[in-house]
């Protein structure tokens, strides 16, 4: 299927980019208007873009339906301050009933349930249920079009980050699991960023570049077993392994019982143990093992 914006309704082409530019952080906005009203409402074309000097930016965007402007935006306008709060597991469904169209001047914090506490720096409030709570000021509105689900751009820099306690590690880090996240997808969907769904992949080498997939051997790279995934875990290498480390790695407890199952000398059962040490992220006991298959 080919989508052409040219040549699709606004309002079937934002479901195609939800459903796929996803799952989205959601800046869960606090602002006042020129009055004083809290404002609260929650904003998925949401990221971070720098951190020196630490720069936000999210998008409450002209509506489809009838080309208006969300009180956000127009609260943006009229005061440059907003408090953006991370949205946790816990407060998702708070979070959802504060996206209510309500009218202008109505409190979102009291209509959702969040308890609102003062900021340091900035005039609006900050969501005391948010684990990590953002004041900042608004350096720049870019308005990216005039036409329904046109987006505004609201440039913001950090001014100061409260982080509860309570989601930090030994070592004062955020701690993922403890944080909770969730993200928004297409339609009504969301995930949570917990549990199975959390999982590390080693950083490309600072130092030394990669071997890259292009370097494996060509058997590893036609096999009918490893998965992109894998070669990509053994193309993060920073070598391929030489005779010595093949010997010492045949020579070891784990290596003598691997090479001791495989009675079979197929190239795919070799590439199936391979296969499981990647998954207990053992790259290079999995490598010096393919490598004795290359060797044969
Ligand atoms: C999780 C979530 C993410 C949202 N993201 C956006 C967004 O990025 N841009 C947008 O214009 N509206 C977004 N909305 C809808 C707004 O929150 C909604 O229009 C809200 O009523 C705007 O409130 P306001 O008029 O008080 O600013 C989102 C809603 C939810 C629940």
């Amino acid at each position: 299927m080919i989508v052409d914006p040219r040549e699709i309704k606004t309002m079937d082409l934002h479901a195609y980019m939800l459903s796929s530019i996803a799952p989205r952080p959601i800046a869960f906005a606090s602002t006042i208007d020129k009055n004083g009203n809290p404002n609260l409402s929650p904003f998925s074309f949401f990221n971070a873009f720098g951190s020196n000097p630490p720069i936000v930016v999210f998008s409450p965007a002209r509506r489809v339906r009838d080309n208006t402007i969300k009180h956000t935006l127009e609260n943006i306008y009229d005061t440059k301050e907003v408090v953006i709060n991370a949205v946790s597991y816990a407060m998702v469904h708070q979070q959802s009933l504060a996206s209510c169209e309500y009218a202008k001047g109505v409190n979102e914090f009291e209509k959702a349930g969040f308890t609102a506490v003062a900021s340091q720096i900035v005039k609006p409030f900050r969501v005391k249920e948010s684990p990590v709570q953002m004041e900042c000021k608004v350096l720049e509105v870019k308005e990216t079009g005039t036409q329904g689900g046109a987006g505004n751009l609201i440039i913001c820099e950090i001014l100061l980050m409260h982080i509860d306690d309570n989601i930090l590690d030994e070592h004062g880090k955020i701690d993922q699991h403890k944080i909770d996240l969730v993200a928004r997808l297409g339609g009504d969907w969301y995930c949570r960023a917990s549990g199975d769904a959390l999982f590390t992949v080693p950083k490309p080498l600072a130092k030394q570049t990669s071997i890259g997939v292009d370097a494996l051997p060509q058997n590893i790279k036609q096999s009918h077993v490893l998965s992109g995934n894998n070669l990509g875990q053994l193309g993060n290498s920073e070598s391929l392994p030489d005779g010595d480390e093949i010997k010492n790695f045949a020579e070891s407890e784990e290596g003598k019982i691997i090479l001791r199952d495989l009675q079979i000398k197929d190239e795919n059962v070799i590439h199936q143990a391979a296969k499981k040490l990647l998954e207990q992220n053992k790259t290079r006991e999995a490598f010096c093992l393919l490598m004795m298959s290359t060797m044969q």
